[in-house]
């Protein structure tokens, strides 16, 4: 259905049918949180939910982008590409730009947009549309890239133009991603591999609580996670926080703080390991423990997660749930809790129960089934 939205969308702007419309889709993440940008392992699969992009070429150099959702439309000659530039659509202007700065020749172009991504919840809204454009350009402009280095690019975008200094978890899920599995990718190597997510099999479910909570200070905080990552490794001596092989030695030389970003770090690249394994033996309550553990380290070492997500984790986990934890960069947005498919409803239902209760906003559930990557659609 966006699919047509977009695509009717753009010939409302131009009088013309799109010569394509491109899709990429938002992610969570089943665990390995902050780990991306210390070099270690994440493993994320697709959401449903994706960014859709209807486009063409244009003949004069220029790129005329528009979005459908919040009905505006920007027109950008080659001089307007400016890193730092705000607004919507920096995240289509800057993947021109990455574009461009990694040489290859793009033409202007007529891009349309919408998505049902949520904003804001953790769930790489802009990693949607980012990747989208990445697809659009590289087919209208017939350039070779690898999914991998279109998954790179798509973050040159929103770490050098946008200016989110973010890893490459985001961009590697809408990429890579397949349908009925998550990714595990080894965010040093880049190397990746799809593990079949089969939860249905076994007659559970993936809930996703998203408690509408969104904190506006995110950057800042995600800036200052990353600085204490660097802080560390240069105590310590080490490349990355995947290099600290012996961690209470490493804790013995770090302070307090510092310690307990460290601890979340490493910790969760085992608990990614861990759950690898849990997952190939199909022992879904280990998988669960896991999370709940990764939950536990956001909370009390990274400090990253707030009072409504813990209320989702504490409640979804009372009703049942194998596990549950925050997803994404923290202070707000979503939680994934692994149900029973027969205490769904029952669990939903207790959160929204506790929401009410602790006053704060309804929450919106939904189930998340593994879905496919970056695509052309027509
Ligand atoms: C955000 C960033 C990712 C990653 C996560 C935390 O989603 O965009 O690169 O660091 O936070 O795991």
């Amino acid at each position: 259905m966006l699919t047509e939205q977009a695509a009717d969308a753009f010939a409302s702007l131009t009088g013309k049918a799109p010569e394509g419309v491109w899709t990429a889709p938002g992610r969570i993440n089943l665990i390995g949180e902050h780990t991306d940008y210390n070099d270690g392992f994440v493993l994320p699969f697709a959401l449903p939910h994706a960014a859709y992009l209807a486009a063409s070429q244009r003949t004069d150099g220029r790129w005329r982008l528009r979005s459908v959702d919040l009905d505006d439309t920007v027109e950008l000659g080659p001089d307007d590409l400016v890193p730092g530039s705000p607004g919507w659509h920096s995240y289509l202007a800057g993947v021109v730009w990455a574009l461009r700065q990694a040489g290859h020749d793009v033409a202007g172009a007529d891009l349309v947009l919408t998505s049902d991504v949520p904003l804001g919840a953790g769930l790489s809204s802009s990693a949607a549309i980012e990747c989208a454009a990445l697809a659009a350009l590289a087919d209208l402009n017939g350039l070779e890239i690898e999914p991998l280095d279109r998954a790179k690019l798509a973050r040159v975008a929103e770490n050098a133009y946008v200016g989110a200094p973010t890893g490459l978890l985001d961009q590697a899920a809408s990429t890579l991603c397949v349908a009925d599995h998550a990714l595990f990718l080894d965010c040093r190597s880049f190397e990746h591999q799809q593990v079949p997510l089969a939860v249905g099999a076994a007659g559970l479910e993936i809930l996703v609580i998203d408690t509408r909570t969104r904190h506006s200070h995110v950057d800042g905080e995600y800036a200052a996670r990353r600085a204490s990552c660097e802080e560390a490794c240069r105590l310590l001596g080490v490349p990355a926080l995947r290099d600290v092989t012996d961690l209470d030695a490493a804790l013995a030389q770090l302070p307090e703080l510092i310690g307990r970003r460290t601890r979340h770090v490493v910790t969760e690249d085992q608990r990614v390991l861990d759950a690898m394994t849990a997952l190939a033996e199909d022992d879904y309550a280990e998988l669960g423990r896991l999370m709940t553990a990764s939950h536990a380290s956001m909370r009390d070492d990274y400090e990253i997660t707030e009072a409504s997500v813990d209320l989702a984790v504490e409640t979804a986990l009372a009703a049942g749930a194998l596990g549950a934890r925050m997803t994404g960069g923290g202070f707000g947005g979503c939680v994934l809790a692994l149900v029973a498919a027969d205490r769904v409803e029952e669990t939903s239902a207790a959160v929204a129960q506790a929401f009410a209760d602790a006053g704060h906003e309804a929450p919106v559930t939904f189930l998340a089934r593994p879905s496919d990557g970056a695509r052309r659609l027509r």
